[in-house]
């Protein structure tokens, strides 16, 4: 029946209202947004109640201006919160992959490895590390305080990384902070740390002319790279000459014979690599499509009708809904699932990589046992470090490659291939010295086993390798 009722207006006058509606809500939206962006505006350049120090290093002085930062700032020290793969808490790398102790044999990172946590705790984790000793340069505080940038004003960028670890210690006390990435009183974006300038100057492109967006990433992309010790003066460098793939950073580091360590299963010379998160990040989607580190890990968001960026950077997944769900209308649950389904993936590769590239140390040290000279060894030791460089790449950078899981899994491939060619040269020489049974390998299925037989070989003691 209610389909046959006349309507009541005459259709013009529909026609008139509707339009007289829609004209008005598009003015009231046109209200909201100006509103929405002068308040934007407003949040960036309210200038400061309390003016700021030119090297003020102590946050909380920040926090009078800027307390929505600030107090978002302070929660970074939690760490207590998981993911999957991520979060805060600082989960013993070794004991849930103890591959990994084989694969650093002979070097600290085979004594303890943690994930890392939130930018509060940069201090006390850096300090308490037994990574740490008295030989440790002052190059070691580089990403960990804004007391560095100030340091280096001070007394020298060179002088700064050549002084000792140890003797900065009590100049050196506040955790990574405002200063470390804002301009006093401006507030504009600025990168502090020579290391990310002298990098892009060596490849002639010039940090000054990045765009805004582009620098909300390099602001971290001052620290969440690859980077080392050069042997004179232990100043920090990027290895970005050739470019920032693996391939790339392995032809800088071979070209000046560079190692981090002599490995004590195979004796091959390893290079150590070091959270290369903004290289990797560069070759994924989300560059690609100019989406920044800040996007996802700073988010925006309101408190009293005021816009501020989260300062409390953590894993996204622990903020889906303003980290990724304003670019993707898909549910938080199905973001979440397709994360960890990218990450699994690259897990696996990950682990394939890891046992290949621990055998292939231990085929070394087996052919060594049977009486192989460095030599004949030279290959297999060159592929296996060639291998690890890879993985490392992969294994070491934060986000189990969700930032570029193809690239990742690219990598990861190129790894075990190598891996499989120090092995098959390794059972040539092997076969050369009349053995042709498999190696014995240990068991290094648990971190306290895998520490056992690093130490036995550092000792002069190491495992048979060779079945009788
Ligand atoms: C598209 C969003 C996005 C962008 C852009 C992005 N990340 Fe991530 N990041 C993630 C996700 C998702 C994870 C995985 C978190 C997890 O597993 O809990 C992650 C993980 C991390 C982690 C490890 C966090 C943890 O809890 O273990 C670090 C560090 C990190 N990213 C740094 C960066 C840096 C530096 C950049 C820019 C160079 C960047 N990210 C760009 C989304 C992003
Ligand atoms: C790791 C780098 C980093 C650190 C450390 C940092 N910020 Fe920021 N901050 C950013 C980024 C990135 C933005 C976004 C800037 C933009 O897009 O214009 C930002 C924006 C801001 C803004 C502009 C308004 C807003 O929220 O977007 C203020 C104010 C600010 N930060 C204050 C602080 C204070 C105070 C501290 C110390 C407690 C601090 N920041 C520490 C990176 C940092
Ligand atoms: C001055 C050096 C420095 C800068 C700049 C910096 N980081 Fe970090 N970041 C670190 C260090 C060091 C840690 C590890 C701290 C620890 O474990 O004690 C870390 C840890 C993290 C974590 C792990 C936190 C968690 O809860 O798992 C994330 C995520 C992260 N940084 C993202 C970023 C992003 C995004 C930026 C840029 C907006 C950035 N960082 C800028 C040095 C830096
Ligand atoms: C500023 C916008 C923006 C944000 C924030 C953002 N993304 Fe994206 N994301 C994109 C764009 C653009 C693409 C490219 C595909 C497209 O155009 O739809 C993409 C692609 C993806 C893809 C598909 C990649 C592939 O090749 O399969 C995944 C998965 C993804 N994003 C996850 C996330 C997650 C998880 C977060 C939060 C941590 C996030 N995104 C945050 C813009 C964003």
């Amino acid at each position: 029946m209610g389909n046959n009722v006349t309507p009541h207006l005459p259709p013009a006058w529909r026609g008139w209202a509707l339009m007289l509606a829609a004209a008005a809500a598009t003015f009231l939206l046109g209200l909201l947004a100006a509103s929405i962006l002068q308040r934007r505006e407003e949040a960036r350049q309210k200038l400061p109640l309390q003016p700021i120090g030119q090297w003020e290093t102590d946050s909380a002085k920040w926090g009078v201006n800027y307390p929505r930062e600030y107090e978002s700032y302070k929660r970074m020290t939690d760490s207590t919160a998981r993911t999957k793969y991520g979060g805060s808490y600082p989960r013993d790398y070794l004991a849930e992959t103890p591959a990994n102790v084989i694969l650093f044999a002979g070097y600290s990172f085979a004594k303890q490895y943690q994930q890392a946590r939130g930018h509060a705790h940069s201090i006390e984790d850096v300090v308490e590390t037994e990574r740490v000793d008295d030989a440790t340069p002052a190059t070691c505080w580089t990403c960990k305080s804004p007391d560095v940038p100030r340091l280096m004003d001070k007394i020298g960028v060179a002088e700064f990384y050549a002084s000792n670890f140890n003797s900065l210690e009590a100049e050196i006390t506040h955790p990574i902070g405002c200063l470390d990435c804002h301009e006093p009183n401006t507030m504009r974006l600025r990168v502090t740390r020579p290391a990310l300038r002298e990098a892009f100057a060596r490849r002639g492109k010039d940090l000054a002319q990045a765009t805004h967006q582009e620098m909300r990433s390099l602001v971290c992309a001052q620290c969440h790279v690859e980077y080392y010790f050069k042997e004179d003066g232990d100043y920090l460098a990027f290895p970005w000459d050739e470019g920032a793939a693996p391939e790339e950073m392995e032809q800088y580091y071979d070209a000046s014979h560079f190692a981090d360590w002599t490995h004590a299963i195979s004796r091959a010379r390893m290079v150590k690599m070091q959270h290369p998160d903004y290289e990797i990040y560069k070759t994924g989607i989300h560059a690609y499509r100019n989406v920044a580190c800040a996007d996802c890990h700073m988010p925006y968001r309101t408190e009293g009708g005021v816009k501020f960026s989260n300062h409390h950077i953590q894993s996204p997944l622990l903020d889906v809904a303003n980290s990724c769900a304003v670019c993707h209308r898909w549910s938080e649950e199905e973001i979440r699932r397709r994360v960890e389904s990218n990450q699994d993936k690259v897990r696996q590769g990950r682990q394939m990589a890891e046992r290949t590239i621990a055998l292939a140390h231990f085929d070394i040290a087996a052919a060594m046992q049977a009486g192989a000279g460095d030599e004949e060894l030279g290959d297999a030791r060159k592929l296996v470090r060639k291998a690890q460089l890879r993985w490392d790449y992969v294994a070491a950078s934060n986000g189990m490659g969700f930032h570029s899981p193809q690239e990742c899994l690219r990598i990861l491939a190129a790894a075990i291939e190598s891996a499989g060619r120090s092995r098959v040269e390794s059972a040539r020489i092997l076969a050369r010295h009349g053995i042709d049974s498999p190696v014995n390998y240990p068991d290094f299925g648990t971190k306290e086993k895998a520490q056992a037989i690093n130490e036995a070989f550092i000792e002069g003691r190491p495992s048979k390798l060779l079945r009788q």
